[in-house]
């Protein structure tokens, strides 16, 4: 028998494809409330955009690719996040030369060859929005406001982590700060952090060697090393969240796994779920447009792990929807179907091809959560009518076939 492969999953269960769909939905009208249009890149890209923008230091791109050289020779990858394909898009259509402010969302699968456990899969699924040209901290608090509304909407409780990561101007000087720190003590860190402090050396402070987190105990932070603009920027961000009912608390080792972002990064934690906690991860990337060619564009986002919140979300139980359509007699199959196709283009329709007793019908329709069931026997058919039950308001009637047409169905 062929498995799908180890780390990835089939959503084919009834409940978890309505799960799935529900979710989307509920995001996605979320997101065009918020201002964000929908935005699709491709799964396959140059093998460059992630280096150059997820960075080389990071696992992700060190260790986790899906990378191969295809046909034409290209070295190109399955993308393992998509903060850099929503960048390459935005530069290669020009917009980093317009004036106004872009915001998309995005879903969908990304991939990162990891070891599988639960929470941690090699082809996940993410649900992101980016912002583009807007500077203010206002742009940052509304993302992690729209990232706290979704989970209360979806009944998802969470801890959020917040950090500032500075700018180009203050992190130079906390670099050699860090530098200097970790030189000192070089003979007691990790391999990793060893090669860490040469690439990227922010990124030894969320090292999970818990010997290493007893050094870095005593390593200088970046919020102590902050410049005017970014204290600054900080504090108003926490004032914004403060003043919105937003809880949160500074982690002042949350540095992210991936090199691109300055100023705020955030962490949306659950306690619900295991050892995989980070259900939502994000911040500002001030510098990636310009690092990958385009014009210096502020911008910032996040992503939410759809797996991992995935047994959080509960569906409300659902209102009657749609119309069910049966027959008592064999003779009515083509008139019920007819009925059937032109219903499906204003409503959800459910046709069942067998014929059966009222009873069996109704216990169907009840099953699909119909609200309305039409019925065609052999005395519909003779009058040209249909026997219809409203099932919420138990209500019965007879229409004509041409009603069928007319009626509004909601
Ligand atoms: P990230 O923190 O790498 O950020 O991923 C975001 C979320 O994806 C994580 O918080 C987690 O819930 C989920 N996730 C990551 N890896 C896996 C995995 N192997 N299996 C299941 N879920 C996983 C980013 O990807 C950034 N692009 C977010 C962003 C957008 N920053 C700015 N804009």
């Amino acid at each position: 028998m062929i498995k799908a492969l180890r780390g990835m999953k089939d959503i084919i269960d009834e409940n978890d494809s309505k799960k799935i769909v529900y979710f989307y939905d509920i995001a996605s009208k979320m997101a065009q409330n918020f201002g964000f249009s929908y935005i699709e890149t491709p799964k396959l890209e140059l093998t460059t955009l992630f280096k150059r923008s997820v960075g080389e230091s990071s696992d992700i791109v060190g260790k986790e690719m899906y990378q191969f050289i295809d046909k034409a020779n290209n070295d190109v990858c399955l993308r393992p996040e998509n903060t850099a394909g929503v960048v390459r898009a935005f530069i290669e259509k020009k917009l980093d030369r317009i004036e106004s402010v872009k915001r998309y969302y995005y879903f969908g699968s990304m991939f990162r060859y990891e070891r599988p456990q639960k929470g941690r899969l090699r082809e996940f699924h993410q649900f992101g929005c980016e912002s583009f040209k807007e500077p203010s901290v206002y742009e940052d608090a509304n993302m992690i406001i729209f990232v706290a509304k979704l989970f209360d909407e979806l009944k998802i409780k969470y801890e959020i982590e917040l950090n500032s990561l500075g700018c180009n101007k203050c992190l130079p000087d906390f670099k050699e700060k860090l530098i200097t720190f970790l030189d000192k003590n070089e003979d007691s860190i990790c391999q990793d952090c060893k090669r860490r402090k040469d690439t990227n050396p922010i990124r030894v402070l969320d090292c999970k060697n818990l010997n290493c987190q007893e050094i870095y105990k005593k390593a200088p932070l970046i919020t102590d090393h902050l410049c005017s603009e970014c204290e600054n920027d900080f504090l108003k961000l926490q004032d914004i969240l403060r003043y919105n009912d937003i809880d949160f608390k500074i982690n002042k080792n949350l540095v992210r796994g991936l090199d691109y972002y300055t100023k705020t990064a955030f962490e949306f934690i659950s306690t619900d779920i295991g050892a995989q906690s980070a259900i939502a991860g994000g911040g500002r990337y001030d510098r990636l447009v310009e690092f990958l060619g385009g014009r210096k564009t502020p911008a910032v986002g996040f992503a939410i792990g759809v797996e991992r919140i995935f047994e959080l979300i509960s569906i409300p139980s659902l209102e009657r929807e749609g119309v069910y359509v049966g027959i008592l007699d064999k003779k009515a199959d083509n008139k019920a179907f007819s009925i059937a196709t032109i219903l499906r283009q204003k409503i959800k329709t459910f046709f069942n091809y067998d014929v059966k007793s009222l009873k069996s019908h109704l216990k169907s329709a009840d099953k699909l959560n119909a609200k309305t069931i039409l019925i065609i026997g052999e005395d519909e058919l003779k009058n040209n009518t249909i026997w219809l039950k409203n099932l919420q308001t138990k209500e019965e009637r007879i229409i004509a076939f041409d009603e069928v047409k007319s009626s509004v169905w909601s």
